[in-house]
């Protein structure tokens, strides 16, 4: 059976309210099609901006296949370049992150200008066009100092999410941070386990007891709005906040590719640590309140965040292998914040990392049961996992539509 015949049958026969059928979490033709129709398509969150903190820094980052350099030139501008030379093809940068005066390539050292132009290139002979062998472009764009890179020929638009995020982060100004740690882990699951497991706290009481200290677990925190009100607690929140000058009301995406929305914390916690207190004294961003709680952020595929009153964190998804998948954690302080002295790393990191770890469990144990012959998609709670019906009615939906029904019928 072609792939896409079988995804649009799995499609469906799929059972409203529940779990996706075993292949959409196992299947490598399934997992091919992901890649394919989504993950090569769509604009996806690669780091913060603050990674680079110099002309010269760069970020390398490998979605499938590709890999792609993304590098500050002199003039402050972030670009993104498949990192393949022009020459014979190798890898031109390596490393996961360094700093370079010219991009040059370890092989024949042909050599590029951090904007992608071909500088050098010894003894190519006088017919030979430098012009014509710059580095290959991807595209990218910062929105308030995250950068997201779109790997299709032709990108998307990117101009509505940026102009409904914007206004929320720039209170944060991440164009002050720093990195201050970064985690990068992999989880044995399917990429949509991942997200699924992200867009519900229906397992935090019983998994995330250092998160619970000081995130609700609330499902009109996490959930969707469905009907697009909010307790009278959550929008004293946001009327607060907005007049102290936060955008915080929830928005989302006509599609539900994303959303964004400035939640309360748990009475009393400004930031995620075991004492609930701020974890950085000289804070990132103006929030104008230490208990602000969190700005979250999701852009499915790749991305969902928090952005504190005196820390942001960025998580990044990368999909390795239909049980695979690449959880990278980015804590982002205060340039100018001196670790010992305005913040603890240990405190600072402690809630998230845990929280990771023990996601990873839940999701590496969600994956060995699908992996069972006996699992059948099960139920989901409509008081506690409206976001993840949500994710994965947008995932059957992008997916649907996306699935040629020229190149289908060709087959
Ligand atoms: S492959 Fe890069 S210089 Fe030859
Ligand atoms: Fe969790």
């Amino acid at each position: 059976m072609y792939v896409q015949a079988k995804a649009r049958d799995m499609l469906s026969r799929r059972k409203p309210g529940h779990s996706l059928e075993q292949g959409f979490y196992t299947d490598p033709e399934i997992f091919a099609l992901d890649m394919e129709n989504i993950w090569y398509r769509d604009w996806l969150f690669a780091t913060p901006a603050a990674a680079m903190p110099k002309g010269g820094s760069y970020v390398t980052h490998k979605v499938g296949p590709y890999r792609v350099i993304i590098v500050k030139g002199q003039d402050g501008e972030i670009r993104a370049f498949h990192n393949t030379c022009r020459h014979r093809g190798s890898i031109l940068c390596k490393a996961d992150k360094g700093n370079v005066a010219k991009l040059v390539c370890p092989y024949h050292q042909w050599t590029y200008e951090l904007d992608g132009r071909l500088l050098w290139a010894r003894d190519m002979g006088p017919d030979f066009d430098a012009a014509a062998h710059g580095l290959k472009p991807v595209h990218c764009r910062t929105v308030s100092g995250l950068v997201y890179i779109c790997l299709a020929e032709d990108a998307p638009d990117f101009d509505a999410f940026a102009a409904t995020v914007a206004p929320y982060l720039d209170v944060h100004d991440l164009g002050n941070a720093k990195v201050a740690h970064q985690s990068t882990i992999v989880e044995n699951g399917n990429w949509k386990l991942v997200w699924e497991n992200n867009r519900e706290c229906y397992h935090c009481a019983g998994n995330h007891p250092s998160l619970c200290r000081t995130y609700p677990e609330d499902p009109t925190i996490t959930g969707v709005a469905k009907d697009g009100t909010f307790p009278p607690k959550v929008e004293a929140h946001f009327q607060r906040l907005e007049a102290g000058g936060a955008p915080s009301r929830f928005q989302m995406a006509e599609d539900g590719q994303y959303r964004i929305a400035r939640m309360p914390l748990l009475d009393g916690a400004e930031s995620y640590t075991l004492n609930g207190k701020i974890a950085v004294q000289k804070r990132l961003g103006r929030v104008p309140f230490l208990d602000a709680g969190t700005l979250l952020k999701f852009h499915y595929p790749t991305t969902w965040n928090h952005f504190l009153s005196d820390h942001s964190i960025t998580f990044r998804v990368t999909p390795l292998s239909p049980t695979e998948t690449e959880v990278q954690t980015t804590w982002l302080v205060n340039k100018d914040a001196v670790e010992g002295v305005d913040y603890d790393l240990e405190n600072l990191k402690t809630v998230w990392e845990h929280t990771n770890d023990e996601d990873r469990r839940v999701v590496e144990d969600n994956q060995q049961g699908i992996n069972s012959p006996a699992y059948v998609p099960g139920p989901y709670s409509e008081t506690h996992e409206d976001g993840v019906l949500q994710f994965v009615d947008w995932y059957c939906t992008t997916l649907g539509n996306r699935i040629d029904p020229v190149r289908l019928a060709a087959e």
